[in-house]
């Protein structure tokens, strides 16, 4: 049976290679797509969202708008990945449906609570949207699944030198969202930074006769303005992909059942600390908080298989 799955998504880049790879593969079941302002505005990213499902033959799967800027802290941007549009300036046709007239948090109250099994929220942006939802409708934690989350890091950040975007973009949100109760597989920059298309691959399928192909050439071929050096501008990462590829091949990736917080406060804040000690409990011999959540925490992948399961699904959408 494929995967009922919500889809919280910034789109951005990777969160539509996200979606193509969602909407293309048998085993999951992509029932709603959720919007949150992170690698552009919100009015953006929903645009973009429509666009890249039209792309993928899904124009019948639910788009709602929800948070137009984090909890607490003040929207930011991240147009020195995604571009200005947040798809790199690549070229889509014009949608011609609008989104829900429901809100994020009503989409997703309406779709957990009908369906007939438990559905796996896909996160792939700031958890503002989940936060909101957890809040206003406890009651639908115990209809959840799983949350799978693109964010997070047990190394290095990238937003910050400890703190990955999407939970430096709104930490209490991801805080709330790991304090529920509810099952987490956190896909974080650990994997999230390995998983990569080669370059000459990707321009190949840029120029290439397969229309969906195209597009997914043009995404990974664009290029991150964060150094002078061309050779560092190249990532060819499939980014929020690779947590969706993570589902459906779980076998492909090393989880570890980890203790994790958010940290609030201070330089670090929006580190997701991942507590690795081999063993657990000295912080309340020093008086110190002992409020960890447990998450199954992405430390290795097999990425390049990843990385082909990705290309040969999205490759089964529409040729023309
Ligand atoms: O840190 C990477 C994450 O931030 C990805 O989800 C990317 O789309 C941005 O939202
Ligand atoms: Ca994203």
């Amino acid at each position: 049976m494929p995967t009922p799955v919500i889809m919280d998504v910034d789109t951005g880049i990777d969160d539509a290679l996200a979606l193509l790879f969602a909407v293309a593969h048998p085993e999951i079941d992509v029932l709603g797509v959720t919007c949150v302002a992170g690698n552009a505005g919100l009015e953006q990213v929903v645009d973009n969202t429509l666009r890249i499902l039209d792309l993928a033959g899904a124009a019948d799967v639910p788009v709602a708008a929800g948070a137009a800027r984090p909890l607490i802290a003040p929207a930011r941007s991240a147009s020195h990945v995604h571009g200005a549009d947040g798809l790199g300036g690549v070229a889509l046709p014009a949608t011609t449906r609008q989104a829900s007239s429901e809100s994020a948090v009503a989409l997703m109250r309406r779709l957990i609570m009908q369906h007939p099994t438990r559905v796996t929220l896909v996160a792939l942006a700031p958890q503002t949207n989940l936060a909101l939802l957890l809040r206003t409708h406890p009651e639908v934690a115990e209809r959840i699944e799983r949350i799978v989350f693109m964010g997070g890091s047990a190394s290095v950040g990238n937003a910050t030198a400890v703190a990955e975007f999407n939970v430096w973009h709104d930490p209490e949100a991801a805080a709330i969202v790991s304090d529920a109760g509810v099952p987490t597989t956190m896909y974080g920059l650990d994997v999230f930074n390995v998983v990569a298309v080669p370059f000459d691959r990707a321009a190949s399928l840029a120029t290439g006769s397969h229309r969906v192909g195209r597009v997914v050439g043009e995404l990974l071929s664009h290029r991150v303005a964060l150094s002078e050096d061309e050779s560092l501008q190249y990532t060819g990462f499939i980014g929020d992909a690779g947590a969706v590829c993570a589902i459906v091949a779980p076998h492909l990736v090393r989880f570890e059942s980890l203790p994790v917080r958010v940290e609030l406060a201070g330089f670090s804040r929006g580190q997701t600390i991942v507590d690795r000690r081999p063993y657990a409990g000295e912080d309340k011999l020093h008086g110190l908080s002992d409020e960890w959540s447990r998450s199954e925490v992405a430390l290795g992948i097999d990425a390049d298989a990843v990385a082909e399961l990705f290309l040969e699904t999205v490759l089964q959408l529409p040729r023309d």
